[in-house]
């Protein structure tokens, strides 16, 4: 199941005389979870435009399926049909006056059928557990309501990946959870799902793999061995995950824990390993 495979190699992209990534190579399966960390300003966003196409890296390929991205009008509309990218901020992608209408955008661009277009609203609306929404105005939806609406919009254009810069901030515990469940969705629909964030704890227990930007290099590998490197984190201006500090406090580190199930199974492991005094 690799023929949607995303991947990108010696990219490198400049902003005037400065270099904000450099020789950054990524590879990401089909169906997994990526977590993209990095401090403010290290390059996340402008990561996830390269990769979907919107900013031209001055060397380097993005490819899709082995596909080198084309810069030209039909090369990024196939592109984008494949990879997918959410702002950070749904107020810059949503304008049209109600859910329904904002969602059914891009598959009407399309030129799909009325009937086809009503089926991956419907479908997308139901995956991200909005189908209440579909008749409201968009100014009236709450922001973690019309995060989810954005996110909605761009699964109705049936991506291989979709592309997810800070899904999780500005939402509060309740959003979070709401947006968590969203995630799992897209990936249980067969969405290979990519995000940006600081959270290093959801970062953690959610993703399959990360990658973390230093420098305007990117280091990649499970999440649980770049969390764990403590240099790594102080350099990336990141921290240590809660159950990671509390693992390495208990003097359980490097057992593969991801949350607090798994601290506490492993807590409960080295008690009933101890022998009687
Ligand atoms: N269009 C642009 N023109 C000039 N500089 C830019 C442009 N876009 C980004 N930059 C610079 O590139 C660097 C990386 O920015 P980027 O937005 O990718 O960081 P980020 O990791 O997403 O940060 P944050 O966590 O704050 O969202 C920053 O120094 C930023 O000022
Ligand atoms: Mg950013």
């Amino acid at each position: 199941m690799n023929q949607h495979r995303l991947s990108a190699k010696g990219i490198e992209v400049r902003f005037g005389s400065r270099t904000v990534l450099q020789d950054i190579a990524v590879d990401i399966p089909n169906r997994s979870r990526l977590a993209l960390l990095g401090a403010n300003g290290s390059g996340k966003t402008t990561l996830l435009r390269v990769l979907s196409g919107a900013v031209k890296p001055a060397a380097g390929v993005v490819s899709v399926a082995g596909d080198p991205v084309r810069y030209n009008r039909a090369g990024l509309r196939t592109h984008r049909q494949l990879v997918q990218l959410v702002t950070q901020n749904p107020d810059d992608q949503l304008f049209a006056a109600d859910v329904f209408r904002d969602v059914s955008f891009g598959p009407l661009n399309l030129g799909l059928a009325e009937s086809q277009v009503r089926a991956r609203v419907a479908h997308a609306l139901q995956v991200l557990s909005i189908e209440d929404l579909a008749e409201r105005p968009i100014h009236e939806l709450s922001y973690g309501q019309r995060k989810r609406v954005a996110i909605a919009g761009a699964l109705a254009m049936r991506p291989s990946v979709i592309l997810l810069d800070e899904p999780t901030a500005g939402l509060d515990p309740q959003g979070v959870d709401e947006m968590v469940q969203a995630l799992a969705s897209l990936q249980a629909d067969g969405t290979t799902v990519v995000i940006s964030t600081h959270e290093v704890d959801f970062a953690l227990w959610w993703a399959d793999s990360a990658a973390v930007l230093v420098d305007g290099r990117l280091v990649c590998g499970s999440a649980g061995d770049l969390l764990a490197d403590t240099e790594l984190v102080a350099q990336a201006r990141l921290r240590q995950p809660i159950v990671l500090q509390l693992a390495a406090e208990l003097g359980l580190a490097g057992r593969g824990i991801r949350n607090v199930a798994g601290l506490s199974a492993a807590v409960a492991e080295s008690g009933s390993n101890r022998q009687p005094a």
